[in-house]
């Protein structure tokens, strides 16, 4: 949905649009400024937050980086890789709220949830669960919550192979087991995260699959919430506060996939493009798991959008490489180019060098495109871009947070009609589905790490900060359509406390 817009396209609304693609640019204001208080929206949708204390009684210095995220490809079949969704309805069940730790004192994960003696329901995967009954009760559930379902790998998974469990996001603190074996943790919204799941699992067999998650905010949190109890409620139910301006929807947004890579595989791809005169550039980075050092070749190919090959390179070197483009199709923001958002399909070969046989090969889309800026302007391809779009959000009705194609195509129909370019990801990283529609319709994007209002400033919470933000980075550095990164929404800088987080 477009942000706060519920109503129909009208005057009003375009109003609305204008003074939010003005706030859409304020968030290079906001890096540029190093954080100042600037904010145009504050009016339109926040209360005033609670005062809290202002104390900066601790030090920076114990501070410890995120560890860098590795591999969290997205899963694509080829030759050597085959991918299942595990989307649909999935076995849940809301936990009781005041006693949020019985579902892992009686080990739901190993006895499965319909041993439990409560009645699950079916639960859709991907969406929010909080509007798919007509109950407050789940609406309104602070704590945690149970989904589950089965399985079933092939044999032919069994054999040099690996198999990868991986979620594109779950809110928030989540656990997972496999067959009753922990095999996943994460605890930050809105990003992937996946394990290689092979040693857990029963080939040819029905499988287990369980998963936990809490949807608790606090203090160290991102964003930030606080849970309190109502005093003059008699059934003691926690409520989960929050100065943010949207509804704190959770459990299991984002498609959930099963994927398989052979043992020497391609982990990871860094890309940087770029684009002078009529030269493009293309200089990747490869991580290659490559367990018992096989002689390897990199075979890397560029074909246009119509199959016909325009490079191709063979590198001994597996790991970084530059591929040249004579006479570059760019990436072209919409209505700067009769045909925005062209992509190339770029592909990295592993093959074993003495035979070459095939190994692994991963193939994904590439907008080549340079982005630059001075003090007055910003460049695509050296040619000035005038921002016009919005900040979104990712809320519609029933789904709630969860993915949906429908709405997305239907979102972007909208801003092309209305003449944008642009938008935000306010107040957090969208889907990747988002992300590479983007790319493809020229649409450019601000990515925001779901940092929003953060207030009570500390060590932990910066170090979960740093990580949203590492792991946003991550997932999102290979995009075209992405132009800039905001780091945060609104942080109360006012706040002496501000200062040494943010330095
Ligand atoms: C900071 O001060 C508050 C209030 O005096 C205290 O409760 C808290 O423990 C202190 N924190 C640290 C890290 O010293
Ligand atoms: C929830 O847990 C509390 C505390 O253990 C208990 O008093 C209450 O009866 C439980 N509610 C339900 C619906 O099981
Ligand atoms: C805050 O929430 C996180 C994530 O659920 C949890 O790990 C942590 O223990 C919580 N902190 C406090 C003080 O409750
Ligand atoms: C607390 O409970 C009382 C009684 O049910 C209700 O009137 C009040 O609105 C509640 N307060 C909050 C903050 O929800
Ligand atoms: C913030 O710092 C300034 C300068 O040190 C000080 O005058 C002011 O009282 C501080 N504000 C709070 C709320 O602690």
């Amino acid at each position: 949905m477009l942000h706060k817009l519920r109503c129909s396209m009208n005057l009003k609304t375009l109003l609305v649009c204008w003074i939010i693609a003005f706030n859409a640019s304020l968030v290079f204001a906001v890096i540029s400024a190093n954080l100042e208080d600037s904010c145009s929206e504050c009016s339109l949708c926040f209360e005033e937050p609670v005062p809290r204390e202002d104390d900066i009684n601790f030090s920076y210095e114990a501070l410890k980086l995120p560890r860098p995220t590795t591999g969290l490809l997205y899963p694509r079949e080829s030759e050597t890789r085959e991918v299942r969704s595990l989307d649909g309805l999935w076995r849940f069940i809301k936990s009781n709220s005041s006693d949020s730790q019985q579902g892992l004192l009686e080990k739901w994960y190993e006895l499965g949830l319909e041993q439990t003696g409560i009645p699950t329901m079916a639960m859709p995967v991907p969406a929010s669960y909080n509007d798919i009954t007509v109950h407050a009760a789940l609406r309104d559930h602070v704590g945690i919550v149970w989904y589950e379902r089965s399985f079933f790998p092939p044999n032919s998974w069994e054999r040099e192979q690996r198999v990868w469990l991986r979620f594109g996001s779950v809110h928030y603190k989540t656990e997972v087991w496999i067959n009753g074996h922990s095999a996943l943790r994460h605890s930050i919204g809105h990003l992937p995260f996946e394990a290689e799941i092979s040693k857990f699992l029963k080939f040819g067999a029905e499988n287990r699959l369980t998963l936990m998650c809490d949807n608790r905010l606090n203090d160290t949190t991102v964003p930030q919430g606080t849970v309190v109890y109502n005093s003059s409620e008699s059934n003691n139910e926690p409520l989960q506060t929050y100065t943010f301006d949207f509804f704190n929807y959770a459990g299991i947004h984002r498609s959930v996939h099963l994927y398989t890579t052979p043992l020497v595989y391609i982990s990871d791809i860094a890309l940087h493009t770029d684009v002078q005169n009529k030269r493009g550039r293309i200089d990747y980075k490869l991580m290659v798991n490559h367990v018992d050092q096989t002689p390897c070749l990199l075979r890397v190919r560029l074909l246009d959008k119509s199959g016909q090959l325009v490079r191709e390179q063979e590198n001994t070197n597996l790991l970084d490489g530059t591929l040249v483009v004579p006479d570059v199709n760019p990436w072209w923001p919409y209505l700067m180019h009769e045909q925005p958002g062209y992509l190339y399909n770029l592909e990295f070969a592993i093959h074993a060098k003495d035979t070459m046989r095939l190994l692994d090969v991963y193939r994904m889309p590439v907008g080549i495109r340079s982005v630059e800026w001075n003090t007055k302007s910003l460049f695509i391809n050296g040619v000035p871009v005038y921002l016009r779009g919005f900040g979104k959000h990712e809320d519609s009705d029933i789904r709630g947070k969860g993915l949906d194609y429908a709405l997305l195509a239907r979102d972007f129909s909208l801003l092309k009609w209305v003449g944008a370019n642009v938008y935000r990801t306010s107040h957090y990283p969208y889907s990747e589905e988002s992300m590479h529609f983007a790319d493809e319709q020229g649409i450019m994007i601000v990515d925001e790490c779901s940092s929003v209002n953060a207030d009570i400033f500390g060590l932990e919470l910066l170090q979960n900060h740093m990580s949203a933000l590492e792991q946003l980075v991550h997932r999102d550095r290979n995009h075209a359509s992405v132009i800039a990164w905001s780091i945060a929404n609104e942080p109360r800088t006012a706040k002496n406390a501000s200062k040494p987080y943010f330095e």
